[in-house]
């Protein structure tokens, strides 16, 4: 499945609130995506932040008067209807959350809207009282029968000096909504448990052994899995990047704590991808304070951790399970091994000695293979074009058989 915006015309609305400055940001990301864009601003919003920026970023002229003439489309606010495949009002003010629900048509960006047929993502952003007032929630609630897609406001301290729902979120955030309303939801109501990160094995407080597990892969499987419209749960190692947006993540430190988690879920589940880096052993013993430094050499006895995958393998009934391997050498027949051993529908290789592949790279190499014995060689991508493609294989070789 596509996963970016390539191909794509996204008609960005923004309008006269304090936080029009973060549409700058989110057109930069929606042109980063591949999307083409074009930007509508409102009067109000030419005084926050100067068209000239928005015409410069999207390469278009903006449209802000449904009396401006321009080249590129004799009449625009239709030409511009007919063209987008979605579009995102960011900010948008009480005032044309109001307009739209009225059907009201007295400025460019108002009328052009009467005439849009594509998604439409509405992201309010206002003073928390306004927010909260029943008409501007009885006008969202107009908006969302419509079948608006709304991005709700978050808490925060806003600008006025209150502090309540109404700040306009992150563009990241912007943009991973926009992506999940424009991608199919060809896993409705699957139920996902997927492992990230690495784990860590205390032997004092303040000491552990571990790897450089960032979680980026993990992250970009339950982040492409919640966009296909599955239920996802996310069992964390510590990380230090953001979790994805609705997507339950349950937080743990040590492979016993992941195992303990793992196990609780996995009857509810339907898929279970496990991408975390699993520490195979952990310190004997775990002393209950600093240890000193002392004789000039230390043996660290280490125990066998349990083997999660392997034990989800031997528990499983009608779960998908995909494991990963992690390798330096030997790929094909050390994830063959896992494959097996572990009774896995599919195991996902890597090779840790390439420079674009593994811990920590925002890319990854990697070779699926699949349980009849065949097995799949992809190119380097982005990690989350390998999250959307493993799903896709989940669907096409092991789902739909
Ligand atoms: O997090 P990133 O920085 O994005 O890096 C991604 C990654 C390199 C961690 C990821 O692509 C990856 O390869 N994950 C698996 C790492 C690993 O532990 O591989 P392994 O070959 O040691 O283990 C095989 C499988 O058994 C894995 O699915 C692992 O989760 C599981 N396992 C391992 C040991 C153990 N005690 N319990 C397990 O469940």
């Amino acid at each position: 499945m596509k996963t970016d915006l390539t191909d794509k015309t996204i008609v960005l609305g923004v309008t006269g609130g304090i936080a029009a400055y973060k549409s700058v940001e989110l057109l930069r990301l929606l042109r980063k995506q591949g999307a083409n864009v074009r930007v509508m601003m409102t009067r109000n919003a030419c005084e926050f932040v100067g068209p000239l920026t928005f015409e410069a970023l999207s390469e278009h002229p903006v449209s802000n008067s449904l009396f401006d003439k321009g080249d590129d489309a004799p009449i625009r606010h239709i030409d511009w209807a007919r063209e987008a495949d979605a579009v995102v009002i960011a900010p948008a003010t009480a005032n044309i959350i109001g307009k739209l629900a009225g059907g009201i048509a007295d400025d460019a960006l108002s009328t052009f809207m009467l005439a849009v047929t594509s998604p439409v993502i509405l992201c309010p952003s206002m003073n928390t009282h306004m927010y909260q007032n029943r008409a501007v929630q009885k006008n969202l609630g107009t908006l969302k029968s419509y079948g608006y897609f709304i991005v709700k406001p978050e808490a925060g301290d806003l600008a006025c000096g209150t502090t309540g729902p109404g700040r306009l979120p992150d563009p990241p955030d912007i943009l991973d909504r926009v992506l999940y309303r424009l991608t199919p939801s060809d896993l409705k109501g699957k139920r996902f448990l997927v492992t990230a990160g690495p784990t860590r094995e205390h032997f004092d407080p303040v000491r552990f052994i571990s790897n450089p597990s960032s979680g980026k892969m993990g992250y970009a499987i339950a982040r492409a899995a919640e966009h296909r419209g599955g239920h996802v749960t996310l069992v964390s190692g510590p990380v230090t990047i953001p979790p994805p947006l609705n997507v339950s993540v349950v937080r743990v430190l040590s492979a016993q704590e992941m195992a303990r988690a793992v196990f609780d879920r996995m009857e509810q589940s339907d898929m279970i991808i496990k991408t975390a880096a699993v520490s195979d052993y952990r310190p004997k013993e775990q002393a209950t304070h600093k240890i000193k430094k002392g004789e000039k050499e230390k043996t660290l006895a280490l125990q066998k951790n349990p083997d999660i995958l392997k034990e989800l393998g031997r528990r499983k009934r009608k779960q998908v399970l995909v494991g990963f391997a992690a390798e330096t050498q030997e790929l094909e027949k050390n994830a063959g091994k896992k494959l097996a051993e572990k009774n896995l529908d599919m195991i996902v290789g890597n090779l840790l000695t390439q420079p674009e592949s593994g811990f920590g790279t925002d890319t990854n190499q990697v070779t699926l293979f699949y349980r009849d014995g065949s097995k799949e060689p992809l190119d380097v991508m982005e990690k989350d074009a390998v999250a959307h493609l493993l799903l896709d294989r989940i669907i096409e070789r092991i789902i739909r058989r």
